[in-house]
């Protein structure tokens, strides 16, 4: 083969050797998305990209100061500008923001090269936290999980239920995973 055959074949081989899919968490604030993900990343070798401390780390504030600054029609742009860059991603394991699927265009970047698990916890068991602006009460919880869940789970490729411990729904999340790819 001579160079000018070389140069011709290789982007082609590039361009068609497959991306690994990302493992790509999703459902309510105080599910259990980091916990489960950071395992998911110590298991498999894999980076952790949470998506909201990458929106923090480019405003340079946190996600509270961000929805008083710029209300949550602002930081909805800085979720999307972030996953769309999650793109060029294939082999993370990505924990979302609870209101991250709410976009069809962030549920569409994340599937392009992500199987999406939509981590499914009762209700009662989850707890209101002052850093989540949008879960900060009770009632603030039952509204969203009221109206999130039936997107969580329409968008899902997966949904897994998270009774047992986080290292039983991480070991159940990579079982499923390995079947789908
Ligand atoms: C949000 C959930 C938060 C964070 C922001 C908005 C939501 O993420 O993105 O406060 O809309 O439910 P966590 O799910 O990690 O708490």
């Amino acid at each position: 083969m001579d160079l000018e055959d070389f140069s011709r074949e290789e982007p082609e081989q590039a361009f068609e050797a497959p991306l690994k899919k990302n493992i790509v968490l999703a459902g309510m604030s105080g599910a259990g998305k980091t916990t489960v993900g950071t395992l998911l990343a110590r298991l498999t070798g894999r980076t952790l990209v949470d998506t909201d401390a990458l929106i923090e780390e480019k405003a340079g504030k946190k996600i509270r100061k961000i929805f008083e600054e710029i209300g949550e029609a602002g930081f909805r742009e800085m979720e999307t500008a972030v996953i769309r860059e999650l793109e060029n991603t294939g082999d993370a394991v990505i924990s979302t923001g609870g209101g991250a699927v709410l976009r069809r265009e962030n549920v569409e970047s994340l599937k392009k090269n992500g199987i999406i698990f939509f981590l499914e916890r009762n209700l009662k068991d989850i707890e209101p936290s002052d850093e989540r602006p949008l879960a900060d009460s009770l009632e603030k919880i039952e509204a969203l999980y009221a109206s999130r869940y039936p997107l969580y789970k329409r968008i899902a490729d997966e949904t897994v239920h998270l009774k047992g411990t986080p290292e039983d729904a991480a070991m159940e999340i990579l079982e499923r995973y390995r079947d789908k790819t």
